[in-house]
């Protein structure tokens, strides 16, 4: 196991559509124990595979962060199937630290998604983990929360990337 550095805002990697996970192959079982070992000294409540520069449509979630056993979703190739209701809550990214902002999300939503056994299955994410799933699914298709800000409220956090990049304190693969 290892704990892999998060990729930041506008790293490509973040930018672009994953590909489908084809086969459950020992690699990539062993990149889910590294996102998830990631995720936890992050510490963080999801983290897709190319955060980490894997571009796969891969997530795990943990709305514990890690603070117990047995909540781990791993999302092999998740899509959404439903988002219903909405609701305002403050929301960040692993790729994006130090920003938080509130986001309108789907209080409820279901996904379908297989897991380490191939398996798929059909899961209903509530309040927070209708955030998560969504926010996590977002990520495999290139998308960042920044997304569903207001063009002013992005372009701002784009500047103060930009001016921290220019300052030397914004590293696109931190060490
Ligand atoms: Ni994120």
């Amino acid at each position: 196991m290892a704990i892999l550095p998060i990729l930041r805002y506008p790293h490509q990697a973040l930018l672009a559509e994953c590909d489908p996970v084809r086969e459950i192959t020992a690699d990539v079982e062993r990149l889910v124990q590294d996102m998830i070992e990631t995720m936890h000294a992050a510490p963080g409540v999801g983290l897709a595979a190319n955060q980490i520069g894997v571009r796969l449509k891969l997530a795990v979630v943990d709305l514990t962060a890690g603070e117990s056993k047995g909540e781990i979703f791993v999302l092999v190739n998740p899509r959404i199937l439903e988002n219903s209701g909405r609701y305002v809550e403050d929301e960040g990214c692993l790729s994006l630290p130090g920003f938080t902002e509130r986001v309108v999300r789907p209080d409820r939503c279901i996904i379908e998604a297989a897991d380490l056994h191939g398996k798929v299955r059909k899961l209903e994410g509530v309040g927070l983990m209708a955030r998560a799933f969504n926010h996590e699914i977002d990520h495999l298709h290139g998308h960042l929360f920044i997304e569903h800000l207001s063009a002013l409220k992005r372009r701002l956090i784009k500047k103060k990337v930009q001016k921290r990049i220019r300052a030397g304190d914004w590293d696109l693969i931190p060490a």
